[in-house]
């Protein structure tokens, strides 16, 4: 039986943090299921038809991942799709109490589904997606945060 995990987020716009997570994970599980979700806190910069595209492109030339988008929960989603890891990155910057609390909640809602957490690559734990929208919109260079494609794409965005 394959081992499969689900790799969920906003990912607007998606790093190189999330890839390298996404690579690492590959390493220990047979298919990674990366999930575009809704975080209701947040306003999206990019659609989501948009990061779902490219994600697709990102990854076409790989079998393992799959791309899709899930309104509801993440352990129903986990569930639907015999899915029983979910992945997380872990940043040394905060983040501990949040994603313990949010393995505890998912591990109640489906107790047959387990969290894995990566600590994140020590030249990437300072990315975030907030942080390269803030960095582009102010005209930085962002090519060391990001998939080409992905900063083509907020290119483009400021071009139209
Ligand atoms: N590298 C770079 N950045 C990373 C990262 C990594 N390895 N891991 C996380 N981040 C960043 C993200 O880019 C994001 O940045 P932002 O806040 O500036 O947008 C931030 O860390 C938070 O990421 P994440 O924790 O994945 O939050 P999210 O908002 O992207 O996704 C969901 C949160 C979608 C996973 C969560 O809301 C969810 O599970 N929703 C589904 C509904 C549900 O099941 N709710 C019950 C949960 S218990």
């Amino acid at each position: 039986m394959k081992k499969k995990a689900l790799y969920a987020g906003s990912f607007d716009p998606f790093t190189n943090g999330h890839l390298d997570i996404v690579n690492r994970a590959l390493s220990i599980f047979d298919e990674i299921y990366i999930v575009i979700a809704v975080s209701p806190s947040k306003k999206p910069f990019l659609e989501r038809s948009v990061r779902r595209e490219l994600l697709t492109e990102l990854f076409k030339g790989d079998p393992r991942v799959k791309v899709d988008t899930w309104d509801g929960l993440l352990v129903d989603y986990a569930r639907e799709n015999e899915i029983k890891s979910i992945v997380r990155g872990l940043r040394p910057t905060g983040d501990f109490e949040f994603e313990f609390q949010m393995a505890s909640m998912n591990r109640k809602l489906n107790p047959e589904c387990e969290t894995v957490f990566f600590a994140t690559g020590e030249k990437l734990y300072y990315i975030s997606s907030s942080l390269v929208k803030d960095v582009f919109t102010h005209g930085g260079d962002i090519s060391e945060f990001v998939p080409d494609i992905v900063r083509e794409e907020l290119l483009k965005k400021r071009r139209s």
